[in-house]
C-alpha cells in the first residue's frame, strides 16, 4: 500500500515511523515531512494546509491511505475533500473536528449527554466574563475558543491573573471564552482509534503541559511524556472509556457528527472520578512519540480494520517509553530559528524531529518545540536516565528542556 502522512512535527514523525514498520506499507510519503522523517519516507514539498495540492498528489500517486497529524489540517476539511474524491483517509470530517476546534461545541455535547467535565460558562463579552470571574473567585480556568496549539488556556491561581487573561482574550475581535471550574487531580491522555461506534483504546500516556519543572509556568503544546502510566490502573482506564470516551463517540453519532480518526481524551482523575479536560480530534503530540513505539501489532492494519468496523486486538510491549522535548529558548512566548543542532549518532534512544530543517547541510532549529528525545526500558526510572543522558549530549545553544518528565509516577 502507498501511504501518505500529512504534517511535519514530532507526532507525524511518530505516525510515519509506525506506518513504515507495517507489512502492508510499500511506499511512504510525508507532506511536507521533516529531516527526521526523510530518513525513511519520501518527503514531498506540499504544505499541510494546501488541501487542493494534497488531493492532487494523492490522486496522481494513487495513495491508498492518508493519515493526518495536525488539527489545523483537519479543521480545513481535508477529510471531506479526500472523501469527495473517493480517497481513503483516517481522520475526522471538518464538522467532527469541532470537538477540538470549538471548546463551546465540545462543552455543549458533554452537558447534553452528561459526560463528566468541569462546570463552565461561555462568554462573548469582556464585562460579563469579568463579572463571572469576580463572582466565582480563583483558582479558575480561562479558555479561548478555537485552535490554540495548547496555548490558549490559563489556569489562573488569582483573580487578577484571570482578569488579565480575559483582557488578552477579548483583545482579539469576536473571540469567545469558556470559563471553567478548576479541577484538581492526576492528568492523563487516552487516545482511541474511532470509527462510528468502534472504539479501540491505545495505551495511556501522560503529557507535561507546563513549560517549567514542577508544572510551573505557561501552558505549552507539551514538554514531555511517558507511557504506560502506573497510576492509571486498568480499572481507571476502563472507567474513562465507559464514562467519557464511549459516551462521547455515541453522542457525536447521535448529533449527526460521527467521529472517525484518533479521538484524544485529555482526562483528569479527580476525587470525584474521571473528568474531561478536553477532547482533541487527532493524536497527541508528544503522546504519539511515546505510545506508538510500544505498539507491536501492525498500525496500518489497525487503522484499516477500524475503518471497516472490525474489532481489533492490539499488542503492546510492557516496556516503558519516555520522552523529553527540547524547545527553543523563550518557547512558548516565541521561537528561535536557525540555531545549529548536533545530534550524536550513538545515542541510547530515538530522536523525533518536531521543528527542524536542514540549511546548507546543517540541521537547525525551526519552531517552538524542536526535538523529542525518547527511550524505552523495563522501568520508567531506567528510561528516564537513558533519555536525560541523551538530552545532555545533544548540542545546541538555543534549546532548553524540563528535568522532571515522569517523576510524578515514580513514587
Ligand atoms: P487544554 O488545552 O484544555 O488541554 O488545557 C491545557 C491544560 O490546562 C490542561 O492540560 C490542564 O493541565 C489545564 N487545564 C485545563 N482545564 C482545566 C481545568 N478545568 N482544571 C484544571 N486544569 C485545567
Ligand atoms: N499533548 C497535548 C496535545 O497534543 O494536545
Amino acid at each position: 500500500m502507498k501511504i501518505l502522512v500529512v504534517g511535519k512535527g514530532g507526532r507525524e514523525h511518530a505516525l510515519a515511523l509506525a506506518c513504515s514498520k507495517s507489512q502492508l506499507c510499500t511506499a511512504l510519503y510525508a507532506a511536507p515531512g521533516n529531516p527526521g522523517m526523510a530518513k525513511f519516507a519520501t518527503c514531498v514539498d506540499i504544505s499541510d494546509s494546501d488541501i487542493d495540492a494534497l488531493v492532487t498528489f494523492a490522486q496522481e500517486n494513487e495513495i491508498d491511505l492518508t493519515v493526518v497529524g495536525p488539527e489545523a489540517t483537519l479543521a480545513l476539511g481535508i477529510v471531506d475533500a479526500f472523501q469527495a474524491k473517493g480517497l481513503k483517509i483516517f481522520g475526522p470530517t471538518q464538522a467532527a473536528t469541532q470537538v477540538e476546534s470549538s471548546k463551546d461545541f465540545a462543552k455543549k455535547i458533554m452537558a447534553k449527554y452528561h459526560i463528566p467535565t468541569a462546570a463552565y460558562q461561555t462568554f462573548d463579552q469582556l464585562e460579563s466574563a469579568k463579572a463571572y470571574v469576580l463572582e466565582q473567585g480563583a483558582p479558575i480556568v480561562i479558555k479561548e475558543d478555537g485552535l490554540k496549539a495548547g496555548k490558549g488556556v490559563t489556569v489562573a491561581q488569582t483573580v487578577p491573573e484571570a482578569l488579565e487573561a480575559l483582557e488578552i482574550a477579548f483583545a482579539i475581535p469576536n473571540n469567545k471564552v469558556v470559563i471553567e471550574e478548576c479541577l484538581v487531580g492526576f492528568e492523563f491522555s487516552l487516545i482511541s482509534l474511532v470509527h462510528n461506534q468502534t472504539v479501540i483504546p491505545l495505551e495511556v500516556a501522560q503529557d507535561h503541559k507546563a513549560v517549567h519543572d514542577g508544572d510551573k509556568g505557561a501552558n505549552t503544546g507539551g514538554m514531555g511524556s511517558y507511557s504506560p502510566v502506573k497510576k492509571i490502573t486498568p480499572a481507571l482506564k476502563q472507567a474513562a472509556l465507559d464514562e467519557v470516551i464511549c459516551p462521547m463517540v455515541d453522542a457525536m453519532q447521535k448529533e449527526g457528527v460521527p467521529f472517525t480518526g484518533f479521538l484524544y481524551g485529555g482526562l483528569m482523575q479527580t476525587k470525584d472520578g474521571v473528568k474531561t479536560i478536553e477532547f482533541n480530534a487527532r493524536f497527541g503530540d508528544p503522546e504519539a512519540e511515546v505510545i506508538l513505539p510500544r505498539l507491536e501489532s501492525d498500525f496500518v492494519q489497525a487503522m484499516l480494520d477500524v475503518l471497516e468496523d472490525k474489532e481489533v486486538k492490539l499488542q503492546w510491549t510492557n516496556q516503558v517509553s519516555h520522552g523529553v522535548v527540547m524547545a527553543s529558548t523563550n518557547y512558548p512566548a516565541s521561537s528561535t530559528k536557525g540555531a545549529k543542532i548536533t545530534i550524536p549518532e550513538d545515542l541510547n534512544g530515538y530522536v523525533y524531529h518536531m521543528g527542524t530543517k536542514v540549511v546548507d547541510g546543517d540541521l537547525v532549529t525551526d519552531g517552538g518545540r524542536v526535538l523529542m528525545v525518547t527511550n524505552m526500558a523495563d522501568t520508567l526510572e531506567e528510561a528516564f536516565e537513558k533519555t536525560y543522558a541523551d538530552v545532555e549530549r545533544i548540542q545546541c545553544d538555543e534549546l532548553f528542556y524540563r528535568h522532571d518528565i515522569g517523576r510524578k509516577d515514580m513514587d
